[in-house]
């Protein structure tokens, strides 16, 4: 492919991005799948090969086995820590630089928007970087190893667990309350790399939609909101939005 090459995406699309003023972008999983990371929906790889993220990523699943839920996240650990944001997670970064007010907002645990250089990124669903108190449910920068598996909690002793959203919890209430708020004053928004099946963060593009923004879906399957989106792009993300940018003339 001809890097120069720009594609040809609908000539209305390419207005709205012109014209915007407040956007709004919400990422999935799918964004950083050509950094690979594997997608929660994907089969997982190797030892983990026999469990489902699903069953693993609960405060049911932790209290049954916590060595089995800390191994499996020190191992998503190692792997983020070993990969590199992509060209779509760079070509969100050059993003922010165009327009009066833009806010990312990311479904993603790995930190590869900041690792980009994006700023102000709202993570609904935590940081796997970061660890908690599983009993007192506050962030613990530092703790003594003492071989335990989890770790020990310095002030309560109890287990340590990685500071994300688990199935059946509640999403941090500023980030959602401040995601919604920006959804709904947004003009333009963007839905990438994400199926559209986990709630709250699926109802972002419903609540721009329903305040008239034009709703831009990037992704290579369909999934529930395509129909509804006022584009969508069939594609991975790392080169429709490079491309996207390049036809806008960001870049
Ligand atoms: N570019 C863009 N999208 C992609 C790419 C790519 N290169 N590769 C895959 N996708 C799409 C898939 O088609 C799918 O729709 O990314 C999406 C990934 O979906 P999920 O794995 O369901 O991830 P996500 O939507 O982020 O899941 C939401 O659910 O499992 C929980 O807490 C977890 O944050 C996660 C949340």
């Amino acid at each position: 492919m001809n890097a120069e090459r720009v594609a040809a995406f609908h000539p209305d699309l390419i207005t709205a991005l012109r014209r915007a003023q407040r956007v709004v972008v919400l990422t999935g999983a799918g964004v950083s799948a050509e950094s690979g990371v594997p997608t929660f929906r994907d089969a997982q790889a190797g030892l983990w090969e026999n469990f489902k993220p699903e069953e693993l990523a609960t405060p049911e699943a932790f209290r049954r086995d916590p060595k089995l839920v800390w191994e499996w996240y020190a191992w998503r650990r190692e792997k983020v820590r070993s990969v590199q944001p992509n060209a779509g997670h760079k070509a969100l970064a050059a993003m922010a630089k165009r327009f009066a007010e833009f806010t990312l907002i990311t479904q993603n645990v790995d930190g590869l928007h900041q690792r980009a250089g994006s700023a102000g990124v709202i993570e609904l669903h935590g940081n796997i970087t970061r660890t908690k108190c599983f009993r007192e449910n506050i962030v613990v920068p530092e703790w003594t190893n003492t071989g335990e598996v989890p770790p020990r909690c310095p002030q309560c002793k109890g287990h340590l667990r990685p500071d994300v959203v688990w199935f059946g919890e509640d999403l941090p209430e500023a980030a959602i309350n401040e995601a919604m708020r920006v959804s709904s004053a947004c003009d333009l928004f963007l839905s990438i790399g994400t199926s559209s099946v986990v709630y709250p963060a699926a109802m972002l593009p419903e609540i721009a939609l329903r305040t008239g923004a034009t709703v831009v879906e990037i992704n290579p399957d369909e999934t529930p909101l395509t129909s509804e989106a006022t584009f969508s792009l069939r594609g991975p993300s790392g080169t429709v939005l490079p491309e996207l940018l390049r036809a806008v003339g960001i870049s």
